[in-house]
């Protein structure tokens, strides 16, 4: 379950160890554009070491490390220090395409073999709207790596690829190309078969401002959202959590389905009308509110 991502600048110790308890789902240790070039690597030092120390249980958060991008020569490095110390994923920043996936697969297997650890353990989150071209390449990301586990959207590193001087209008609403990258991100997420994980909300005072984009990203199919400050954590948890009632249904509607059996077309539920695209969105509801599927009905 990945409600919320929380970045924290990968050379700020301090930082980490303040995120490490804020109740996020996953941290986002940067080694790029939160960390000065002349700190990188002292970055990639800090981060390897919060790795090798930080409690790795059920109850704690994911560990992700966010890479320079393929074409600024620094991406070897941050994977050579970091993969041996096993985090839990790599999230691609400005990916171009579904070949920018497979490269980093490739390059994460050798450290992991190098460091002995089981091939594939370390996942790919990526960055797919930060440029133009990763944008107009949505489709290509599906099926290049089985490790790519969650697409997500960058709104302003895209302003300046395009040369946009704001990503929203007078009235705070996204622009049309920063809406499209959005819906892409949905469709290249579902197209893929992973998580799609909604942009930062850059304004962290502003929490009712937060709600509303949260209510609305879960609305159009994001399982989860990036943060900037742990203030924006509860808001998104709260937000990416799925009501009680809403779970109790989909435990009634996969229910309804295992008894029905593997043939099953479609059903009734309360005087409705309940068939595969309903079960799908039970399924998806049980995942997202982190119930476990071995509790569930089933369906096989
Ligand atoms: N992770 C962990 N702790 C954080 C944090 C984060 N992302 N953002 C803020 N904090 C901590 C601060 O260190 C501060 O603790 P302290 O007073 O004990 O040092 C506390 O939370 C309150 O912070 P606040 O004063 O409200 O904000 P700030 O001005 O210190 O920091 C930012 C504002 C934007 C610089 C900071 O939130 C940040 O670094 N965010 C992440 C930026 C990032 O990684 N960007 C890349 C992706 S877009
Ligand atoms: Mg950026």
């Amino acid at each position: 379950m990945m409600r919320s991502l929380l970045f924290v600048p990968g050379d700020s110790e301090r930082k980490m160890e303040k995120a490490s308890d804020c109740g996020a789902d996953a941290l986002i240790l940067d080694l790029e554009d939160s960390v000065a070039p002349s700190r990188k690597a002292e970055a990639r030092q800090i981060v390897a070491s919060f790795l090798a120390t930080a409690r790795r249980d059920a109850h704690a958060p994911l560990l992700i490390v966010r890479v320079n991008a393929l074409d600024t020569g620094l991406t070897n490095d941050d994977l050579a220090a970091i993969v041996g110390a096993a985090p839990d994923a790599i999230l691609l920043p400005k990916a171009n395409s579904g070949a920018d996936i497979q490269d980093l697969d490739v390059r994460i297997s050798v450290e992991e073999a190098e460091a002995g650890l089981p091939a594939g353990q370390v996942l790919i989150h990526a960055l797919i709207t930060e440029t133009a071209a990763g944008l107009l390449a949505a489709a290509s990301f599906a099926a290049k790596s089985k490790r790519l586990s969650a697409v997500a959207w960058g709104a302003e590193d895209l302003a300046a690829d395009i040369g946009a001087s704001s990503n929203r209008n007078d009235q705070g609403v996204y622009t049309d190309v920063f809406r499209l990258a959005r819906s892409l991100t949905i469709l290249a997420a579902a197209n893929s078969g992973v998580d799609a994980i909604d942009t930062v909300f850059t304004d962290f005072r502003d929490m009712e401002g937060l709600d509303a984009e949260c209510r609305a990203a879960v609305r159009d199919g994001f399982s989860g959202k990036m943060a900037i400050h742990p203030g924006q954590v509860s808001v998104i948890n709260a937000a990416f959590t799925p009501p009680p009632e809403d779970v109790e249904r989909a435990v009634r509607i996969l229910a309804l389905f295992a008894a029905a059996g593997p043939d099953a077309g479609v059903l009734s539920l309360d005087g409705r009308m309940i068939d595969k695209p309903h079960l799908k969105q039970a399924e998806r509801v049980a995942r997202r509110a982190g119930l476990d599927p071995a509790s569930l009905p089933d369906l096989s």
